[in-house]
């Protein structure tokens, strides 16, 4: 049993959740993540490590309530405790020899975003931002993405903060002033395959971190296939960083909107049934 320390809405509908879990801290790097069982009766879901605290022995996870078992979870208080919660899990982002990179997130992606940028900035890369929010009401991680980053450029979809429009808008007015070696995007699939189009165009190494549906976590149950230029890969041992140049992000995004649909079906059940009983 794994005991939250410490629950923090961060917006109306994304949660970030501090899980003492010492042997998680000991061996996680930026880009793993963890498998977590709420209960007994609960589906096995993946969430990246957002932050690790050595000091206390704790894993920051942050998720976004979008189904039955991110809605389960949030229903979960501090000093209360999760099942399971198993990691570190996936490998670590290669960041090794990097000098001058750009990440680019969108929406809860921040949350794998954020230990990145972290990273490289700790290891002395220079590191801009581009960061992307449906609006200001549903950003994250404002003060600790300006505490690692060099230069932060937001967008909203409804101009409510930083410039209206896409990150991919603010990617192409960069990439004619400068370049980088290298690009990571993180976020929606539509938003990773729309970087990855414009980042081949300038022959940058992109990777993006990939979120498929996993089960086991560990390579045996094949549900995180992934199709990486044509090789089939499991994105719970072969990742979840790819090469962005080389996903086929339409087989991800017809599997992952299977997986979606049944998990709003089941959130549907069950928060009807909670609204029953309050
Ligand atoms: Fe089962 Fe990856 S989650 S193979």
């Amino acid at each position: 049993m794994y005991k939250i320390i410490l629950k923090k809405a961060l917006t109306d509908q994304i949660t970030q959740m501090n899980v003492y879990a010492p042997d998680v801290v000991k061996h996680a790097k930026a880009g793993q993540f963890v498998i977590l069982r709420v209960d007994e009766s609960g589906e096995r879901i993946p969430l990246t490590i957002a932050d690790v605290d050595k000091n206390d022995g704790t894993i920051t996870i942050i998720f976004q309530v979008i189904g039955k078992t991110t809605y389960l979870l949030n229903q979960k208080k501090e000093n209360e405790y999760i099942l399971d919660f198993v990691g570190p899990l996936g490998l670590a982002t290669n960041i090794d020899d990097l000098q001058n990179v750009l990440v680019i997130s969108g929406g809860v992606g921040s949350a794998i975003a954020y230990p990145l940028c972290k990273a490289l900035f700790n290891q002395g890369t220079y590191v801009d931002l581009i960061a992307g929010y449906k609006s200001i009401s549903q950003m994250i991680l404002y003060n600790e993405f300006e505490a690692v980053t060099h230069h932060q450029f937001y967008t909203t979809d409804d101009g409510s903060f930083g410039k209206k429009g896409f990150v991919t808008d603010v990617l192409k007015t960069l990439l004619e002033k400068q370049t980088y070696d290298h690009v990571f995007a993180i976020g929606p699939i539509v938003m990773m395959k729309a970087v990855s189009e414009i980042t081949k165009l300038y022959h940058i190494p992109t990777t993006v971190s990939l979120n498929p549906i996993m089960i086991d976590g560990t390579g045996m149950c094949g549900g995180c296939r992934v199709k990486i230029g044509n090789q089939m890969k499991f994105a719970c041992v072969d990742g979840p960083d790819f090469d962005g140049h080389l996903v086929d992000y339409d087989n991800l995004l017809k599997r992952n909107q299977m997986y979606v649909e049944k998990e709003s079906k089941d959130f549907n059940e069950v928060k009807s049934r909670g609204d029953h009983h309050e």
